[in-house]
């Protein structure tokens, strides 16, 4: 068995250094389970931004447990950060930290699995204390080298770099995968996982070139037979897509990346004639929800990353990981060798 150890795998406790990142409000706890059970580290989703907190809290505390009693080995969280005009977090971001503070208490069991919250979005500031205090390793997703120098300096453990061609919510500046993790990487001390365009080992080996301690993916998962919470249109739709299937819509806290289709039109449409902010929400969660449980993929609205259109298999995750693992171990031996011979030439 290849384990690719590096900073992150050891700071977590893991045999790979791949993460299954958060993908809400689709749920995840069975792939999440798979992923941690293959050797990398899952992640539960948060299960939507517009419920009412504590009925968020009480389901994400269901899909925590649901994944713990599926995998004896570690997995993470995510929980987007959202804030309101005011500038005070969500209500319903900080239930979700809470619950999640709140499962490890309640449970010796999942305090040892649960062992990492990733935040997204914002960055919560207010709740730093709580989560160290917890135990928690913390990973924060950043799309700027500012923001992760800021998220190390407030004590994260690991920052998540993730370029503009990522899934689902990218970031208003563009910075691409390529330009933006060795920047980050240059830029702090702490492990950085690559994140956006990430796939198989050659992607995974390239990330470790770039100064990052490993990759965590959203689409590839998507198209796995281990994401059985979904409808099975929406792996086959990942595996279909080609090159600018993709497209920009406007999202909750920034803009998000999706497959298009007539649902994303439609949205679209909806702002430029002066929806309201509730009006888009609400059209973009059924919308979201028809594409995950329905498997409608044309009214629905599928968030998927530019690199659907290098996927071409639906995939076991028991499979998947360690062959990514041994690709890139592999990939990386192969060019020390060619290196070490043109030396000796
Ligand atoms: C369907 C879908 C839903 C997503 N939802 C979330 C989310 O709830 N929170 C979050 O931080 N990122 C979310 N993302 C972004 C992923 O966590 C991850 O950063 C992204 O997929 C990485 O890029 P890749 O798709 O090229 O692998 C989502 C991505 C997808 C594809």
């Amino acid at each position: 068995m290849t384990t690719l150890p590096t900073p992150f795998t050891e700071l977590v406790g893991i045999d790979y250094p791949i993460v299954q990142e958060g993908m809400g409000p689709f749920k995840t706890s069975k792939l999440a389970a798979a992923v941690s059970e293959a050797g990398g580290l899952g992640t539960v989703s948060m299960p939507g931004m517009t419920t009412e907190p504590s009925v968020a809290a009480r389901t994400l505390r269901e899909h925590i447990e649901e994944t713990a009693s599926l995998t004896r080995k570690p997995f993470a969280v995510n929980v987007p950060v959202g804030r309101a005009a005011d500038g005070e977090v969500l209500p319903v971001s900080e239930a979700y930290i809470r619950a999640v503070v709140e499962a490890r208490k309640a449970d010796p069991v999942i305090a040892r699995q649960l062992r990492v919250l990733t935040t997204s979005a914002g960055f919560p500031g207010e709740f730093r204390d709580l989560i160290a205090d917890a135990g928690l390793i913390h990973m924060h997703k950043v799309g700027s080298t500012r923001q992760a120098v800021k998220a190390e300096r407030l004590g994260v453990d690991v920052v998540i770099a993730s370029g503009y061609e990522m899934g689902g919510h990218t970031h208003t500046v563009p910075m691409h995968t390529f330009v933006l993790v060795p920047n980050v990487t240059e830029a702090v001390s702490i492990p950085v996982l690559l994140s956006g365009g990430a796939r198989d080992g050659r992607t995974l080996a390239a990330a470790l070139c770039l100064g990052a301690a490993g990759v965590a993916m959203g689409t590839r998962f998507i198209a796995s037979e281990d994401n059985r919470d979904w409808h099975r249109a929406t792996a086959k739709r990942i595996v279909d897509a080609a090159e600018g299937d993709d497209t920009i819509f406007p999202g909750v806290y920034s803009p998000a990346r999706g497959l298009r289709s007539a649902g994303v039109e439609r949205l679209t449409e909806m702002m430029r004639s002066g929806a309201t902010d509730d009006e888009l929400l609400a059209y973009k969660d059924q919308a979201l929800i028809r594409a995950e449980e329905d498997g409608d993929l044309d009214s629905g609205i599928l968030p998927a990353g530019q690199v659907a259109s290098g996927i071409h298999d639906i995939v076991s995750v028991a499979h998947l990981v360690p062959e990514m693992a041994a690709e890139a171990a592999a990939v990386l031996h192969r060019l020390s060798a060619a290196a070490q011979l043109t030396r000796s030439t």
